[in-house]
């Protein structure tokens, strides 16, 4: 039995067989999944009723709404008490699926921003603290954990944290939790129960922090970013703000002296929180340490950090230090959100930040990541003198400036072809603003030599 149906030309064809071996609303359901992934139902597509589909295909009208009803709980289709059934969201293929199709080369060198190497995670220091850890753990530890975190780790982090960042924290303000993307969550949930209704945030800026706050129903204003980090004369009636001070993400600026003094009063003034995300801070290449943000007032700054960086982002493994009044429910949120971290997990890392592995880890990559961005500017201007790079200082990534009039996303396409990945400014800017061609180039997964070939590669694209 086959339906031709035409509401989107080509029309589509279902077909259900009845000698065939399986079900037919098993059929039909990988018929329509089918047709909704590889796009020839579209989303907000009208489906026909379960009454008409039945009657064109000859089977019970059960057969359908069974087939419908599924597909609703896997989010492909939706529909509404009493009305038509329409194509939902779930297994449309994204943007970044999207790009690499058959046709393109698979990549041989990946500039992605945002991962540290991989391959360099000290996997023989963390089986030593982990084995350590479940060898010594009391077993009362394996029971369920205090949702701010155990009290070594906590203990750690807070004097990791005060010597390292200049921060002002206390092992009772230290929530541990599934790294900056689950901290970011917890306190502005805690934050949102305070009457938070907007957050003010960079621009560029990370989208994903962006969407965390638009997800909980905040209001998010961007604010423009200049030589000295956060423009804070444009923050406005914010009652909250998330900055990245110690490297700006991705523009590389460090929040100067005076924004920093005029950031605080700013959030005095209002009443306001700010959200310090302190993404690469390990990663300083000048002479001069910069210390937190936290460290100025700690009584309106929340100081947000995770091992993704330093370790490596699958850990999942972050920190929230909170002005004192707010830990109880972040510690609370944590709690309901998954009963707290995996506690081996947190005192094996305790260990190493306690044993000086982690310190030591720390000094061996920042002198790879040194060679490595020494490598890609270098090539950079080699071979691409009209590139201006910029947002050094810190981390592992660089913003190149491209020469006016060359295309973000034309280069883009034709280093794919030449199995480079480059990635566009235009991927952190919230605002329409025009500005000019620029890419974030990530240095910290790819192999020294592999830098270099990179731009090698790309150089006459990049003007
Ligand atoms: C701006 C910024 N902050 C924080 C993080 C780290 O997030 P998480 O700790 O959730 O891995 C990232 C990761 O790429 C980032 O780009």
């Amino acid at each position: 039995m086959t339906v031709e149906w035409s509401t989107s030309p080509p029309p589509l064809v279902l077909r259900v067989d009845r000698d065939a071996p399986d079900l037919l609303r098993d059929q039909l359901q990988d018929a329509l999944r089918d047709a909704i992934r590889d796009g020839r139902l579209v989303r907000g597509e009208r489906l026909p009723s379960s009454r008409a589909l039945a009657g064109e295909l000859g089977v019970a009208r059960g057969v359908v709404t069974e087939c419908y009803a599924q597909l609703q709980a896997e989010g492909y289709l939706r529909s509404q008490r009493g009305s038509a059934t329409w194509v939902g969201d779930a297994g449309l293929p994204t943007a970044e699926a999207a790009l690499p199709s058959v046709e393109v080369p698979p990549l041989r060198v990946d500039l992605r921003p945002g991962l540290p190497d991989l391959s360099s995670f000290p996997r023989a220091d963390w089986a030593r603290c982990l084995r350590d850890a479940v060898r010594d753990a009391p077993d009362a530890v394996l029971g369920y954990p205090d949702g701010a975190g155990v009290p070594e780790l906590r203990e750690v982090l807070a004097g990791y944290l005060r010597r390292v960042r200049n921060a002002h924290a206390r092992a009772s303000e230290v929530v541990v939790c599934a790294g900056f993307a689950q901290g970011l969550h917890l306190v502005l949930q805690a934050l949102v129960a305070r009457g938070l209704t907007t957050l003010a945030v960079e621009d560029p800026g990370d989208r994903d922090s962006h969407a965390v706050a638009a997800g909980l129903g905040i209001r998010v204003v961007p604010v423009p970013v200049d030589a000295d980090g956060i423009v804070v004369e444009a923050l406005g009636e914010a009652g909250a703000v998330l900055v990245t001070p110690a490297h700006q993400s991705p523009t590389g600026v460090l929040l100067s002296a005076r924004r920093r003094q005029e950031l605080v009063a700013w959030a005095r003034e209002r009443d306001a929180a700010i959200l310090e995300d302190d993404y690469d801070a390990e990663f300083r290449y000048g002479d001069e340490p910069v210390g937190a943000l936290q460290g100025l007032a700690p009584d309106r700054v929340v100081l947000l950090g995770s091992v993704s960086k330093s370790l490596a982002p699958g850990l999942r493994l972050g920190w929230v230090v909170c002005p004192p009044e707010l830990v109880r429910s972040v510690a609370d949120g944590k709690a309901l959100a998954d009963r707290g971290s995996p506690v081996l997990d947190q005192l094996a890392l305790a260990w190493m930040v306690r044993s000086g592995r982690y310190d030591r880890h720390l000094r061996r990559m920042r002198v790879r990541y040194a060679q490595r961005r020494a490598v890609l500017v270098g090539a950079l201007r080699e071979h691409a003198p009209g590139v201006r790079v910029g947002g050094l200082a810190a981390g592992f990534h660089v913003v190149a400036t491209l020469p006016p009039g060359v295309s973000e996303e034309e280069v883009i396409a034709a280093a794919r072809e030449r199995s480079v990945g480059l990635y566009p400014m235009s991927g952190y800017r919230t605002s329409s603003v025009a500005a000019g061609p620029q890419l974030v180039l990530g240095y910290g997964n790819v192999r020294t030599p592999a830098v270099a070939d990179a731009i090698l590669r790309v150089a006459d694209l990049l003007g």
